[in-house]
């Protein structure tokens, strides 16, 4: 029995779990200049959750409400040396939907390791396959490690998603190339709206490309045909006439807030209940008593609409 609820009826099956904030790209959507990109896992300082520490949280909340699936996200989660070891005791905890969201750069050297400990579904972020285009917005110039990590993943077995910010002037020219290198390999692809995220919350009018205008540019080569929304699900999705399966994440013009089913795990041991929203509460050291008001006031801070934060996505876990 689900003993957490909020006043719109919301409960919460999945726990978006951050496992770092530093990345190893620096997307122009997210920091404002490439000093904040990091080959390791930076913010490692006795603040941050060990593998222990995440496991004693998330066994904690799991035994309040069950919960359903995990997903790890960051800042970028392959820089958490220790990762197999926390996806091994995540499933020894009886979770065994363990997904993960990442930029793709350290897959090609971590995959076996992370599948054999029973990472079943992966997302990777995938802005542009043209190198400068890719490198305009990530600023780093790896788009061959990202390429051969998704093959890898495909090849695995592994359940692959990919993930495209669209931003004006920068990469609506690749949403077709995209579209078509999806439908290659038979692996689905979102298309995100920017969200008014971190450094460009107050801006990101200028750069945002809608649902609308997204769909325009892929109805110039297909027709396509809406797929009926999933419970919970952050895409719509849509068919093309060749029986290719991509969505939309449309935070601002179709929000999907009020069947949203996530709380968030920050790497310090905060729990935030939304992405818009500036306040986390310390899940470290509490009775189950004590988390079990901490889960409750986390998801009261639900919105109904995405409405934007300071933050920059990094920090809270994408
Ligand atoms: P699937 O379960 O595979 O559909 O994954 P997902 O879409 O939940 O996760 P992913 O990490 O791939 O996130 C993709 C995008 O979904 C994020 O960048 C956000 O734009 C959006 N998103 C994920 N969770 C939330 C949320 O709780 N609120 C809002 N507003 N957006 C979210
Ligand atoms: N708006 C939309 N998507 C974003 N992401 C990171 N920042 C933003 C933003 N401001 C994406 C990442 C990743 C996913 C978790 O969120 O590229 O695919």
């Amino acid at each position: 029995m689900n003993k957490v609820i909020d006043p719109f009826g919301r409960t919460f099956q999945t726990l978006r779990v951050s496992l770092s904030e530093s990345c190893s790209m620096a997307c122009v959507y997210c920091v404002h200049s490439e000093s904040s990109l990091s080959e390791s896992n930076a913010d490692s300082t006795s603040a941050v959750l060990t593998v222990e520490g995440y496991l004693s949280i998330i066994q904690s909340i799991h035994h309040i409400t069950p919960l359903t699936t995990i997903r790890l996200t960051g800042g970028e989660p392959l820089l958490f040396k220790p990762l197999p070891e926390l996806i091994k005791g995540i499933v020894n905890l009886g979770i065994s939907s363990i997904k993960i969201t990442t930029n793709g750069l350290q897959l090609l050297d971590r995959l076996s390791e992370l599948k054999e400990a029973g990472l079943r579904s992966i997302n990777i972020s995938l802005d542009a396959l043209d190198p400068d285009t890719f490198y305009s917005l990530t600023r780093v110039n790896k788009i061959k490690k990202v390429l051969d990590g998704i093959e890898a993943a495909v090849s695995s077995g592994l359940e692959v998603k990919l993930n495209t910010v669209v931003l004006k002037n920068f990469n609506e020219h690749q949403i077709v190339p995209l579209l078509e290198y999806a439908a290659g390999r038979n692996i689905p692809i979102r298309f995100l709206e920017l969200m008014s995220m971190g450094y460009l919350n107050k801006s990101h009018e200028s750069y945002f490309v809608s649902q609308e205008e997204i769909l325009d540019i892929i109805q110039r080569v297909t027709t396509i045909a809406r797929i009926p929304r999933s419970m919970s699900s952050t895409a719509n999705y849509w068919m093309t006439a060749r029986g290719w399966k991509f969505g939309v994440i449309a935070n601002s013009s179709e929000p999907f807030c009020m069947d949203c089913n996530r709380l968030r795990l920050d790497s310090y041991g905060n729990i935030w209940g939304c992405l818009s929203s500036t306040v986390s509460y310390s899940a470290k050291n509490k009775t189950q008593d004590e988390l079990q008001q901490i889960l409750a006031a986390a998801l009261a801070t639900k919105q109904t609409a995405f409405s934007g934060s300071a933050l920059s996505m990094k920090y809270i876990g994408g």
